[in-house]
């Protein structure tokens, strides 16, 4: 059903035609409804039980729409600790004024289904009030890891996502809590700000899981038109002959400019194409010295999509 795909610069994991990904996880009769818990009080009741009877406990944040990228994230957190907390919560803190908040996919239904027989323990599902109380006026932000790429689209994006993480990660305390490379700026802030805060939580990353034909699986695939789900995969693609590229010894930014040329002929609206070291994400130039990842964001109508992969590095 899943299978790692040979893919010479990544490991990932790709879905086979025709498969959501979910059934591998659902086995509807013999699982029971994933208990859930609303306010950071039962959440801490919860974890406190499990924590004295010796238990460690890892913590998978998402925004709900549930898929099998998300649900992977899951396999991943089982295999450092034996309890598994999912939350779901929509931040309305990283979405802009002008973004898809209010259209934002929400079936709470379908998500606790989809959890069931995944192996996590608990579902945490905040209300808006719960996560920002009146009079809420904190924000976490790291200006100099988040001003550019997707940041430089969405302004306050990450300072969103940075306080709803922080917010997150103390409400539980988890031991350690898994992200997606799927979102690799989004993973890199959210190691920086544990290590700025002293925050004792472990930061464990997640490969991409992507449809059959290379599209990474996300929530916004569903905007696509059907014309535009076929042309989405030369996203992969392309940013795939840059990473080829670079390890054969071409320049960075002749290689993202040839990516970013691409993209703009089969018809995307290109945010960046971008070669950056893959620690800090500072920007790399000329022929590859070291390792470094290719990421890149664009749109197809209206939906942006974004996805990056690693390029290693060999000396020749
Ligand atoms: P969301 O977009 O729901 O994603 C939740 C987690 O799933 C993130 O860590 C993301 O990187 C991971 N993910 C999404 N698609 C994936 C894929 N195809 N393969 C592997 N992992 C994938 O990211 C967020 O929510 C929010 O910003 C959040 C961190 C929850 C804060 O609100």
């Amino acid at each position: 059903m899943i299978r790692k795909s040979g893919n010479r610069f990544s490991e990932e994991i790709m879905l086979k035609e025709n498969d959501s990904g979910l059934s591998r996880f659902a086995e509807p009769e013999l699982t029971r409804p994933i208990t859930t818990v609303r306010t950071v009080r039962d959440l801490r009741a919860r974890v406190a039980q499990w924590r004295g009877a010796g238990e460690r406990v890892a913590l998978v944040p998402t925004m709900g729409a549930l898929h099998a990228g998300h649900l992977s994230l899951i396999g991943v957190a089982k295999a450092h600790t034996s309890r598994v907390v999912v939350s779901i919560f929509v931040n309305p803190m990283q979405f802009g004024p002008h973004e898809d908040l209010a259209h934002y996919p929400r079936d709470e239904a379908a998500d606790m289904q989809a959890l069931a027989g995944t192996g996590a323990d608990l579902l945490y599902a905040p209300g808006a009030d719960e996560m920002y109380p009146q009079g809420f006026a904190t924000q976490v932000s790291l200006p100099s890891l988040t001003e550019d790429l997707c940041g430089a689209a969405r302004p306050n994006h990450f300072e969103g996502v940075a306080t709803v993480v922080t917010k997150l990660l103390m409400q539980c305390a988890p031991d350690a809590a898994v992200f997606g490379e799927k979102d690799y700026q989004q993973l890199l802030m959210i190691k920086r700000l544990v290590r700025d805060l002293d925050l004792e939580v472990e930061i464990v990353a997640a490969p991409i899981v992507r449809e059959a034909d290379g599209l990474a699986l996300s929530s916004r695939n569903g905007y696509l038109s059907h014309a535009e789900r076929k042309i989405a995969p030369i996203l992969i693609q392309t940013i795939g002959h840059v990473a080829s590229d670079l390890a054969q010894g071409r320049g960075c930014d002749d290689a993202a400019e040839a990516g970013r040329f691409k993209l703009e002929a089969e018809g995307f609206r290109v945010d960046y194409v971008a070669v950056r070291d893959p620690d800090t994400l500072a920007p790399l130039s000329g022929p590859l010295k070291g390792p470094a990842r290719v990421l890149a964001a664009a749109y197809l109508g209206k939906t942006r999509l974004i996805d990056n992969v690693p390029v290693p590095f060999s000396r020749r």
